[in-house]
């Protein structure tokens, strides 16, 4: 049984330590190193059955990573592709909710691997947030232990064949963002969200560079919340216009589209319905469709160049 679902089980939530993360002699430290190669060699594994992984990032907070995580997976499965989506949102999983998820609870195999939920369009899930007991329980771990719990959440889920693992990262460039982006293998490539007010755009420009300093490829940039549209086709900008272009163009990085508000959004995302699953005929699940045939034909066509 992986040590993560005992851990959150019985776990040190209000600030109790855990004492398996605090080596306390040699041969504690020297099994906890094997440990961690076992993992590695384990996400290698797991992730050669992978054919393109992706990591939604942003640098801010609210700006919709998960809801553009969750809608492009549905627009990406409803293509036909075979589809996994990992929350590595430790502290604020959200995933759950806006896939349809929430309150499944991950079961492990005997052999210790954890078999991930799954949502509508057969996308496969896994979450922090569906191993705790329920909606209001923190998770307050130091960063060591969150990137011990992400490593073994990418050890051990039986994700199985996929074409896609898109990977929904917390806001910010620290310990689950390096983290994710160093254990998986041969990482296809980031795609950064911003919304359009100029606050976003300087935090984001520091996940760009993040991602470049990493060598992570940017297959290119959303920007959600771009516009509201009435019903009589007129477009309002409400926090400001073509940011999420000029900031592809300040970067020499792909615009790859524009979500627009909808008010449907929030409250599907608040009941815990998939929007793009209610409301497949609106605006915004349109442009996930488009994006997601950018997506496919920029990683697929760059992985069928020869090297
Ligand atoms: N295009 C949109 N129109 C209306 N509401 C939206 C839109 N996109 C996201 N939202 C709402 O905005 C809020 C933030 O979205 P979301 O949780 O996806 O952001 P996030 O970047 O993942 O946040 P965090 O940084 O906390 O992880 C949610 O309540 C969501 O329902
Ligand atoms: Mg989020």
């Amino acid at each position: 049984m992986p040590s993560i679902a005992v851990r959150v089980k019985g776990m040190s939530i209000g600030g109790e330590r855990d004492r398996s993360a605090q080596p306390t002699d040699i041969k504690h430290r020297i099994d906890m190193f094997k440990k961690i190669r076992e993992q590695e060699q384990a996400i290698k594994e797991k992730m050669s059955k992978i054919k393109y992984k992706l990591v939604v990032l942003s640098g801010k907070g609210g700006v919709g990573k998960s809801f553009v995580t969750a809608s492009l997976a549905f627009a990406l499965a409803s293509k036909g592709k075979k589809v996994g989506v990992l929350d590595a949102d430790v502290h604020g999983p959200s995933i759950p909710k806006m896939m349809g998820v929430h309150g499944y609870t991950l079961m492990a195999t005997p052999d210790g691997q954890i078999l991930p939920a799954t949502a509508p369009l057969g996308v496969k899930v896994v979450s922090i947030g569906l191993l705790l007991p329920d909606d209001h329980t923190p998770v307050i771990w130091r960063g060591p232990i969150k990137t011990s719990a992400i490593r073994e959440l990418l050890a051990y889920t039986a994700w199985g064949e996929l074409d896609y693992l898109l990977v929904d990262l917390p806001p910010g460039t620290g310990d689950e963002q390096l983290t994710v982006v160093q254990l998986i293998p041969n990482i296809t490539g980031a795609i950064i969200v911003t919304i359009p007010s100029d606050v976003s755009r300087i935090v984001v420009l520091k996940a760009i560079s993040f991602a470049k300093k990493l060598n992570l490829p940017i297959i290119g940039i959303i920007e959600n919340m771009s516009y509201f549209q009435c019903p009589d086709g007129s477009k309002h900008y409400i926090f400001g216009e073509g940011v999420g272009k000029r900031i592809a163009e300040e970067t020499n990085v792909r615009f790859l589209g524009e979500i627009p508000i909808d008010p449907l959004i929030s409250r599907a995302n608040d009941s815990g319905e998939p929007f793009f699953i209610k409301y497949p005929q609106s605006l915004a699940a349109k442009a996930f469709m488009e994006i997601a045939d950018k997506i496919i034909s920029i990683v697929e066509r760059e992985a069928s160049k020869p090297n």
